[in-house]
C-alpha cells in the first residue's frame, strides 16, 4: 500500500518531449524569459499588478508555438493575454514572435496548466479560456491522459469570470464526442455556439499550425464557445 501511494503520480496531459532547442530559442529563453516570462511558484498571481492595468485577461492553454496567441494580442491592444505551455522550444519561438510584435500585453508560463489554474489564477480573474487543438490522445487506454475532463471543467469555471467563456478547437473526431459529452455533463457551462467546418469558420481565432496540419490531413475542424453559467 505504501509503495503505491509513494509511486502514484499525477496523470499528466502530456509528456516532456527532449525537443532540440535553436540557438535563437536559446537565446530567447535567456532574454526574453525575464521580459515577458512568469515564474511558477505556487502562489496566486497578482494579474494587476502584472499587466499593469485593469483589463479582461484572455489565458490560452497549450500555446504551441504561440503564433496565434501573439497574433490575438497583438490585433487586441486592450486586452491582456496570458499563455501556458510546457514545451520549451514552443516557449522560445514565442518569444521570438512577442518580441518582433512588440507586444506588451502578453504574459508566459512554462509549466503544467493543471497547477496554474488551481494555484496560481485567482477565482474569478478570467473573462476567456482558449484551448486550441488540444493533444487528441487517441488510444483508449490514454484517455484519461485528455485535459478535457470534470476535474478540469471546474477548475477553468472556477477561473472564469461570470459570463466568460471557453473555447475549444479540436481536429480529432473521437476527442470532439469527448468534448460533447463532458461538456453536456457540466452544470458550470452551457454550449453558446458549435460549428464543423473544414478550416472556413473559425470561431473568432486566427488559424493554428495544428489545424492546418490537421486539415492538410483531410480533418474536420469542431469549434465551440461554451459560456460559464452565471448561478454557479
Ligand atoms: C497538439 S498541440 C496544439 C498546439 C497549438 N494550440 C496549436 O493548435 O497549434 C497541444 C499543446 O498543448 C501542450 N500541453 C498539453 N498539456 C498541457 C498542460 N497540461 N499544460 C501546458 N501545456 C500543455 C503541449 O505541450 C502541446 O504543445
Amino acid at each position: 500500500m505504501e509503495e503505491e501511494i509513494q509511486h502514484k503520480r499525477p496523470i499528466r496531459s502530456f509528456v516532456r518531449r527532449t525537443g532540440r532547442l535553436t540557438p535563437s530559442q536559446q537565446k530567447a529563453l535567456q532574454e526574453l524569459w525575464p521580459r515577458f516570462g512568469l515564474e511558477y511558484s505556487g502562489a496566486a498571481l497578482d494579474l494587476e499588478a502584472i499587466f499593469g492595468r485593469t483589463a479582461p485577461i484572455i489565458l490560452e492553454i497549450g500555446f504551441g508555438n504561440g503564433e496565434t496567441l501573439v497574433q490575438q494580442a497583438a490585433e487586441n491592444p486592450d486586452k491582456n493575454y496570458l499563455g501556458i505551455e510546457v514545451h520549451e522550444p514552443g516557449v522560445g519561438h514565442c518569444l521570438l514572435k512577442a518580441r518582433d510584435a512588440g507586444v506588451d500585453n502578453l504574459r508566459l508560463l512554462m509549466h503544467d496548466a493543471i497547477d496554474v489554474l488551481t494555484c496560481q489564477i485567482p477565482i474569478a480573474s478570467l473573462s476567456r479560456v482558449n484551448l486550441y487543438f488540444p493533444d487528441p490522445w487517441p488510444k483508449k487506454r490514454h484517455h484519461k491522459r485528455r485535459i478535457v475532463q470534470d476535474s478540469f471543467l471546474q477548475l477553468v469555471a472556477d477561473c472564469l469570470g461570470d459570463g466568460g467563456t471557453l473555447n475549444i478547437a479540436t481536429d480529432w473526431a473521437d476527442y470532439r464526442e469527448h468534448i460533447d459529452e463532458a461538456l453536456s455533463r457540466s452544470e458550470r457551462f452551457s454550449c453558446t455556439e458549435r460549428r464543423e467546418h473544414i478550416g472556413e469558420l473559425p470561431l473568432d481565432r486566427p488559424q493554428t499550425k495544428f489545424e492546418r496540419r490537421g486539415l492538410k490531413r483531410g480533418y474536420r475542424i469542431c469549434d465551440w464557445r461554451f459560456t460559464r453559467s452565471i448561478s454557479n
